[in-house]
């Protein structure tokens, strides 16, 4: 990529320098997620990989819940966002003070939270979930019937895969809930034969027409493995642009929608955040203890 190749080798020398790990979601651009970063996944993934970050530096390539995640994990390493106003939908839908509200409303339930919040919001909870082990996270907690925030269209996907009732809130992702059934309908009758993947963040009647649900590493991992000769990915656009890299042969059809906080990352202000130690994550420490006892809590499932 000719166009971008300053900013790469200044990256790639910065990140020698500085001792830096880029960790980035599979919905950064390809010119992030394949020419600069060392770690990539879902949320689930770049969790668990902060955990063993063997680096001074980390600059999250992602929103500001996923950094907020990795300095949760690494209190004592510099964790950096390139763009302090990469927020997320879900995150915004949901305070610390709604999250005590409904542990007094449903006395005794517990209470799951969506890594997509605010560690203000994690802090207030019992155990944290992704996309990746939703259900894996609630059937574990042994119990009939659970709390889930904030993602209403990721707890009803949930609950029509288990007996445990899930109590939900309202939130929803700005990105997939833009997804219709008849959108599916009309991919189909143009597309004949194609796989069709969804989100859970995407509506329960979406993912019930869709071949296949599952995170974006999930996605990932279902072209990899069946190699479908048509896909639709419905989820953000970069995922098809960073899986079709390494599938060439899969024929991706490509509507989708931008998430325009993820796209607040480029390789220009990931460049700045090494050169300027910018923009630093720090997390009031009361919040940090409880908030990464409730991701600590998932990570060990
Ligand atoms: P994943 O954990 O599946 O990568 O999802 C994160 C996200 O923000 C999806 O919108
Ligand atoms: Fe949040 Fe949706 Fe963007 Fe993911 S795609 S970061 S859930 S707004």
């Amino acid at each position: 990529w000719p166009a971008f190749s300053d900013d790469i080798d200044a990256i790639l020398a910065l990140k020698r320098k500085r001792n830096a790990v880029i960790l980035a979601h599979n919905y950064q651009t390809p010119e992030i997620f394949h020419c600069v970063a060392d770690i990539v996944g879902d949320s689930l993934a770049l969790a668990r990989k902060a955990m063993t970050v063997d680096a001074d530096v980390i600059v999250l390539a992602g929103v500001h819940f996923m950094a907020e995640t990795a300095k949760l994990l690494n209190p004592d390493k510099t964790v950096l966002i390139p763009d302090l106003e990469a927020g997320c939908s879900l995150a915004e839908s949901i305070t610390a003070a709604d999250v005590r509200l409904m542990r007094q409303r449903y006395l005794g339930v517990p209470i799951i939270t969506y890594v997509n919040t605010s560690a203000a919001v994690k802090a207030e909870s019992d155990i944290c979930c992704t996309s990746g082990n939703a259900r894996t996270v609630v059937e574990s907690l042994g119990v009939p019937r659970v709390i889930m925030l904030p993602d209403e269209y990721l707890a009803k996907n949930v609950a029509a895969e288990t007996d445990v009732e899930i109590i939900a809130w309202k939130g929803h992702c700005e990105v997939h809930e833009r997804f219709t059934p008849a959108d599916i309908h009309e991919l189909r009758e143009a597309h004949p034969g194609v796989t069709v993947l969804a989100h859970p963040e995407c509506p329960p009647e979406v993912v019930a027409e869709a071949d296949f649900s599952g995170s974006t590493a999930a996605m990932s991992d279902y072209v990899g493995r069946e190699k479908p000769a048509r896909v639709v990915l419905m989820t953000e656009c970069s995922m098809s642009d960073n899986v079709a890299v390494v599938h060439p042969e899969v024929d991706f059809i490509r509507p989708c929608n931008l998430c325009p906080h993820m796209k607040r990352i480029t390789l220009a202000n990931i460049r700045a955040a090494l050169e300027q130690n910018r923009h630093l994550v720090t997390i009031d420490p009361q919040v940090a203890d409880r908030a990464r006892r409730a991701v600590e809590r998932m990570l060990a499932i």
